[in-house]
């Protein structure tokens, strides 16, 4: 069942440019262009929203930050996330002009559930992105998109999550194209893109051995922490993620700009440190304002692990390791920057002894509040 994997999990990570290949098909017509047409909320009604709201728990929280940049960017509409377990309680201002987004790989989480049942009472509409067919969050929902990735074993989260990416874009991209804010071509272009991920997932798969290397040698570490900025911050608090529910280990993800207004004073000397640095082309002044950030914790003696784009050579002398992902346009780097992050905690977890794909007081399905 595994096929050939000691772990789900490793054999989830290594069916990750598959899966963002079966997100993607039958939603593309033979001229390139967005068909979604399982989006059963009406053009009519989908240009009335003023006002994005994605629910979510975990990692599906995660690829919700993520997609509030994709969102705003390319609809201008504005776009919240919040923690689905927080939601309801706070009494949230929702409508029939809120589209409200609930993400969900097993369709079960109960936190979720009960985020998207108080939506639907207030009016809005909701649309679920799932990986289980027929399971309880689409079936409350107005509408459904399947992420396609198949059965997903392993507790920790990974190819569920890239997919929840190439669907968020999508979505994204639904609502520019009927809200006319993306044009064909421009639509064209990022579907393009994102049909070439799954072969820069490939490349990074093929390029792990060091990244395994380096997790074993950090085995006895008690702390690591994560930056990033832009869509780079989700990406850490992913990673942070990861490490904490399959190493147990101490793991923060900070946005890197918030470093200076507190966590710097965690820095000390061999904390390892993974860095996770936007584009030199594009938004260069986030990178050039990451690089500034890299050299301040190497100065005070952290560990630098940095995750950079190929080509990218202004962090190699801060970088005591360096590992290298594909150029891809800036809004879709999380879906191979993430991709070397899942790989180092289940390597930390395999060599601290821990049970991968079962981690210790944690279930597949959160079906409780
Ligand atoms: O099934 P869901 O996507 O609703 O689950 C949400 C979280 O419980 C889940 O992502 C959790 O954080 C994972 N174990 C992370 O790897």
């Amino acid at each position: 069942e595994k096929g050939g994997y000691d772990y789900f999990m490793l054999k989830e990570i290594a069916e990750q440019p598959k899966a963002v290949a079966d997100t993607l098909l039958g939603r593309i017509d033979g001229a390139g262009n967005l068909t979604l047409d399982e989006v059963r909320i009406s053009a009519s009604e989908l240009r009335e929203m003023d006002k994005v709201v994605i629910v979510a728990c975990g990692t599906a929280f995660h690829a919700g930050l993520i997609a509030k940049y994709a969102i705003e960017h390319w609809t201008r509409i504005p776009c919240e996330v919040e923690l689905a377990s927080e939601f309801r309680y706070r009494d949230p201002i929702l409508d029939a002009q809120t589209l409200v987004i609930a993400i969900s790989q097993s369709g079960e989480t109960m936190d979720t559930l009960m985020a998207l049942r108080h939506a639907r009472e207030q009016g809005s509409k909701v649309l679920a992105i799932c990986n289980t067919n027929g399971s309880t969050i689409p079936r409350e929902s107005d509408a459904v998109l399947y992420t396609h990735a198949g059965p997903e074993v392993a507790v920790a989260s990974t190819k569920a999550f890239l997919t929840q990416l190439v669907a968020c874009y999508l979505v994204a991209l639904y609502l520019g194209q009927v809200r006319g804010t993306k044009w064909g071509d421009e639509i064209r272009a990022v579907i393009r893109d994102l049909s070439q991920i799954g072969g820069a997932v490939e490349r990074v798969l093929e390029t792990m051995e060091p990244v395994r290397e380096l997790a074993r040698s950090l085995a006895d570490k008690n702390t690591v922490l994560f930056l990033g900025r832009h869509v780079g911050y989700p990406v850490a608090l992913e990673g942070a993620l990861k490490l904490k529910e399959l190493a147990y280990m101490h793991a923060e993800g900070f946005a890197a700009g918030e470093l200076k207004h507190g966590p710097i004073a965690l820095i000390d000397q061999d904390l390892p440190v993974v860095v996770v640095v936007p584009s030199p082309r594009g938004r260069s002044v986030l990178h050039d304002k990451i690089v500034s950030n890299i050299q301040e914790i190497r100065a005070r003696g952290a560990r630098t692990i940095v995750i950079a784009e190929e080509g990218d050579e202004a962090v190699v002398p801060y970088a005591d390791h360096l590992i290298r992902i594909p150029v891809t346009p800036t809004l879709l780097q999380p879906l191979v920057a993430t991709v070397p992050l899942q790989v180092f905690a289940c390597e930390l977890a395999t060599a601290r002894g821990n049970e991968v794909d079962q981690p210790r007081n944690l279930a597949k399905s959160v079906t409780v509040e």
